[in-house]
């Protein structure tokens, strides 16, 4: 079989160049040959850390907001989520809700949506005990849901188009090969969406400077809105809204790799062994699903949206040092999961009570937790 460094210079020798987007979905995707779809890549032997994997009071913490949010907004028990990885958020929320909410779990139907037919077969095995509450969907299939929708750093994995501007002309970077190599290009732009997209956010790109356009992420956002006929969904991820990710200080775009804990910017080696990912621009994704049909309710830092849902409670009851720490991590603002994540709560067709948790601002919030607790 043909390596998938092969693959990707046959496709380029048959184009002439492929758009950065098509390259980082054969190095992510490519089956039997992506990164993800051939070893597990997460916690300590992988290449990252997602928060799933520095704590399980993470889990446990989203059980609980998701579970209160379909009770709250008398939504069936139907749980959806895309993008599971190794299926540990799934395996923390069941099993925390079988302890705790032994009721809701006997009815809860777990839907996943997974790309990485790898990643399925590692998640079936995880998720065994769970038997008869765990379905898996094609995003195709999917349809008609009622219910939770959910995904963790699913977004920042969708393939990116690089544009750059180069004196009055917008070009987009594709990848070409040259003395035996693969490099940059610019060309001109693979498709009208890019400037749609530039437009829409009033961004005039800066000279010189590259931004990295998740346009995989608007047709999610549209097509999730036709799949949900009622529930909430919440995105969570790392990113910024626009006017920080495409900041005329940052010259050379979000994109970056992971190689086993480290980060690189050297897309061309290790294809296929290494992640690619870029930050997620909340603000099209909150106006794109806007116009499709979901209501933006918030847009919360992770730490916030996690001590809204109750994380406090996780510190007090944890047992070491260590396993204070790791709740912390989640929630801290230096170095940890806390400051760049957010999550993206949006709605369809259900109405929103006012004491909803997740329409509450930063101050509300901490008032509200201050008069609990007396501090
Ligand atoms: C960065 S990983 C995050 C995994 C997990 N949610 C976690 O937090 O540890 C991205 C996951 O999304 C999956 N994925 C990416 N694009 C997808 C798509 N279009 N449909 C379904 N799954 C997708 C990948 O295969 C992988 O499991």
């Amino acid at each position: 079989m043909d390596s998938l460094t092969d693959k990707i210079r046959s496709l380029i020798a048959a184009k002439g160049m492929i758009t950065f987007a098509e390259f980082m979905n054969m190095a992510l995707y490519e089956p039997g040959q992506g990164y993800y779809q051939k070893k597990n890549p997460f916690g300590h032997q992988g290449s990252f850390y997602t928060s799933v994997n520095a704590s399980a009071s993470f889990g446990r913490t989203l059980a609980n907001a998701f579970s209160d949010t379909a009770e709250r907004l008398a939504l069936p028990p139907c749980f959806c989520e895309m993008g599971a990885g190794s299926g540990m958020l799934a395996n923390d929320i069941l099993t925390h809700l079988k302890t705790v909410k032994p009721e809701f779990y006997s009815r809860l139907s777990y839907t996943i949506i997974e790309k990485s037919g790898y990643l399925i077969e590692c998640q079936k095995e995880l998720l065994k005990e769970h038997d008869g509450r765990v379905s898996w969907k094609t995003f195709e299939d999917f349809s008609g849901f009622e219910g939770v929708f959910y995904s963790n750093e699913l977004v920042d994995a969708f393939p990116v188009h690089r544009v750059i501007r180069i004196g009055e002309e917008l070009k987009e970077l594709y990848v070409i090969e040259h003395e035996g190599g693969l490099t940059f290009y610019p060309e001109k732009l693979s498709t009208p969406k890019i400037q749609e997209y530039l437009d829409r956010i009033g961004l005039r790109v800066t000279d010189g400077q590259i931004v990295d356009l998740n346009l995989d992420m608007i047709g999610w956002a549209q097509a999730l809105a036709s799949k949900i006929d009622r529930g909430m969904v919440f995105t969570v991820d790392y990113g910024y809204p626009a006017e920080n990710i495409f900041a005329s200080y940052r010259r050379d775009g979000t994109v970056t790799c992971y190689y086993k804990h480290s980060q690189n910017n050297d897309f061309f080696d290790r294809i296929g062994d290494q992640d690619i990912t870029a930050f997620v621009d909340f603000t099209s994704l909150q106006s794109y699903g806007r116009d499709a049909g979901l209501e933006p309710v918030s847009l919360t830092p992770q730490w916030l949206f996690l001590v809204q849902s109750g994380i406090l409670s996780e510190i007090e009851k944890a047992e070491t040092d260590l396993q204070k720490a790791s709740v912390k991590a989640l929630i801290m603002p230096e170095g940890g999961f806390g400051t760049n994540f957010f999550v993206l709560a949006q709605s369809r067709n259900v109405e929103i009570p006012e004491d909803f948790p997740y329409r509450k601002g930063a101050k509300e919030t901490l008032d509200i937790l201050a008069k609990m607790n007396g501090f």
